[in-house]
């Protein structure tokens, strides 16, 4: 992993994170997929008033990525904070990202502090993932 792509997918993912739709929450999440050839795509949750219709942050940047060809996922990074803490990604979306690669590199990212605090293998958080 290149880390000066990181470096800039941190970047992005807490600038990113600002234009979250969030009326609902108030709780923003920024993401980045950063592809093998170090391509990087952004997302952000998106809420809706029928609240299951509401999109992850994660989901959104790996569908940006895949929607112009790019199915390669090296790392998602992921900016938020909650309680102080960055987040992990939820159970739906890490299902969604292990059909991709499940040895992707999670980066959590505080967006209080700006730093990354926690790097992970996707297959680490989410084991025995079901592939059809
Ligand atoms: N959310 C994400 O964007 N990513 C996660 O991994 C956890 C949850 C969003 C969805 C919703 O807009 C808000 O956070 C609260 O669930």
């Amino acid at each position: 992993m290149d880390e000066k792509i990181v470096k800039k997918a941190v970047e992005r993912a807490l600038k990113v994170r600002e234009n979250a739709h969030v009326p609902y929450s108030r709780f923003k999440v920024g993401a980045v997929v950063i592809t093998g050839s170090g391509e990087i795509f952004e997302g952000v949750n998106v809420e809706n008033s029928s609240f299951g219709a509401t999109v992850c942050a994660e989901r959104i940047a790996l569908f940006n990525s895949v929607t112009v060809g790019r199915k390669d996922i090296w790392a998602i990074v992921i900016a938020s904070v909650l309680d102080g803490k960055a987040v992990f990604p939820c159970g739906i979306c890490r299902q969604v990202l292990s059909d991709f690669n499940p040895e992707m590199e999670v980066i959590l990212v505080n967006s209080d502090s700006g730093e990354i605090e926690k790097r992970v293998l996707l297959k680490e958080i989410f084991p025995d993932n079901f592939k059809f």
